[in-house]
């Protein structure tokens, strides 16, 4: 009885610290708070569109700051402060539920209030600011990658506030939280550690089951049934599948075509755990064995990772990666064939804002050399035309050099071809 009790206590700390502390998410806003000066302000806003609550995705910048993923509440941070009673706060949190804000830490410069009493107090404060970092408009980032909308919501809403703030300067939040967001807490390299391992798993299920005649989207289900049950409930962005040809199309997200015997099938998925997401790609022969002319571009492109993953360590920039890249499938003379960026920094958002180029301890990016020879270029040697490789980690910066987070996911050619012959 004593172990239940003690087991039932505990269970919501252990949940919290998961999630992030709720004193974690409280320096944050102290930090950003110590970042402004008394004529800057910020304003973020949780996602509010999102009628069927289908993969809802909390504005990333809101999210660090408040730990809350519901919709319908605003933060504002503000160093002049805003009388809220006889008090003066200079943060303040509106919200929609009192429930989502029931469990919150507030420091002394911090306090609560509901939404509805947003617009009157902000709209007496701003003509005190000088400048104004806002949240990005809504967007459902999983199904909007592609399109503009963001960008004609956010030049909307800025000429309207030019018309009524004409001398307010808007900036976007994203690059100014960004720079805390960069640097990763311990609690936030966990989530993306589990998330990478979560995703390992998939990857390994989807391995398993590969034969040839085998659909896409029975690999997606294979890579995604280890996600959800192991209650990494969202993807960081759809999952990638294409064999054959498909795999030529780096954002390929239609997963519907059926394998072939032969076929190379890119494997570009990432679960999202407690926010967090990670992004692995591996390539696989369908059949469980590679072909010569696959091994000799699987192994060109792995070399070229390791090389990376092996230079990555505070000091060196991302620009120095992707220069080496280059370079190097320059030496074999393929590197018109490679045709994507090499890194990108991963957390919150599977493409995290990326504010600095100079690596740092605690930064988490990706290293994701490919290589794609197809069918109508004539640069391309015959035997490799057809098929495309890429292989991607998720990486940590640590002191000295890097931890690689998704090194539970098979990547050597030899033992991939074990791995998939481990039938289930
Ligand atoms: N999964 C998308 C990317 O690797 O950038
Ligand atoms: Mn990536
Ligand atoms: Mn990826």
């Amino acid at each position: 009885m004593k172990k239940i009790l003690f087991i039932l206590l505990i269970a919501p700390t252990i949940i919290m610290a998961q999630n992030g502390s709720n004193d974690e998410y409280r320096a944050r806003r102290e930090k950003v708070l110590s970042m402004l000066d008394t004529t800057s302000a910020v304003v973020l806003k949780s996602v509010n569109e999102n009628p069927l609550g289908i993969d809802y995705v909390q504005e990333h910048n809101f999210y660090y700051l408040t730990g809350i993923n519901s919709q319908g509440n605003i933060l504002l941070i503000s160093p002049k402060g805003i009388k809220v009673g006889n008090k003066t706060k200079k943060t303040i949190i509106f919200y929609n539920n009192i429930n989502d804000v029931k469990e919150i830490s507030l420091g002394a410069n911090d306090t609560i209030l509901k939404s509805n009493e947003f617009r009157p107090i902000f709209s007496k404060h701003i003509a005190l600011l000088a400048k104004l970092y806002y949240s990005a408009p809504d967007l459902i980032l999983v199904n909007d990658w592609l399109s503009d909308k963001a960008y004609f919501m956010e030049r909307e809403m800025k000429s309207r506030m030019k018309a009524l703030y004409p001398k307010l300067k808007l900036e976007s939040a994203e690059f100014f939280v960004g720079r805390l967001r960069a640097i990763k807490s311990l609690q936030e390299i966990n989530n993306i550690k589990k998330a990478s391992d979560i995703t390992s798993d998939g990857l390994i299920s989807a391995m398993k089951i590969a034969k040839p005649g085998i659909w896409e989207y029975e690999l997606q289900a294979a890579v995604e049934y280890q996600f959800t049950s192991q209650g990494a409930m969202l993807r960081g962005f759809p999952s990638i599948v294409g064999s054959g040809l498909n795999n030529l199309i780096v954002h390929y997200f239609d997963n519907n075509c059926q394998t072939k015997d032969g076929d190379l099938v890119v494997m570009d998925v990432g679960a999202k755990y407690h926010g967090y997401s990670s992004d692995i790609t591996r390539t696989i022969p369908v059949s469980g064995k590679f072909t010569d002319a696959q091994k000799e571009i699987y192994n060109m492109v792995l070399k070229v990772q390791k090389d990376a993953i092996a230079m990555a360590k505070p000091g060196v920039s991302t620009g120095e990666l992707e220069r080496f890249a280059v370079n190097a499938f320059k030496k074999y003379g393929y590197d018109k064939f490679y045709i994507h960026g090499l890194s990108h920094p991963v957390g919150l958002d599977v493409h995290d804002v990326m504010t600095e180029d100079i690596l740092k301890p605690g930064m988490v990016i990706t290293i994701e050399p490919g290589l794609y020879f197809s069918t109508n270029d004539k640069d391309a040697p015959d035997k490799y035309k057809g098929f495309g490789v890429r292989i991607e980690d998720t990486i940590l910066i640590t002191e000295n050099g890097c931890e690689i987070l998704s090194s539970k996911t098979p990547k050597e050619i030899d033992d991939i071809e074990k791995f998939m012959k481990k039938k289930r």
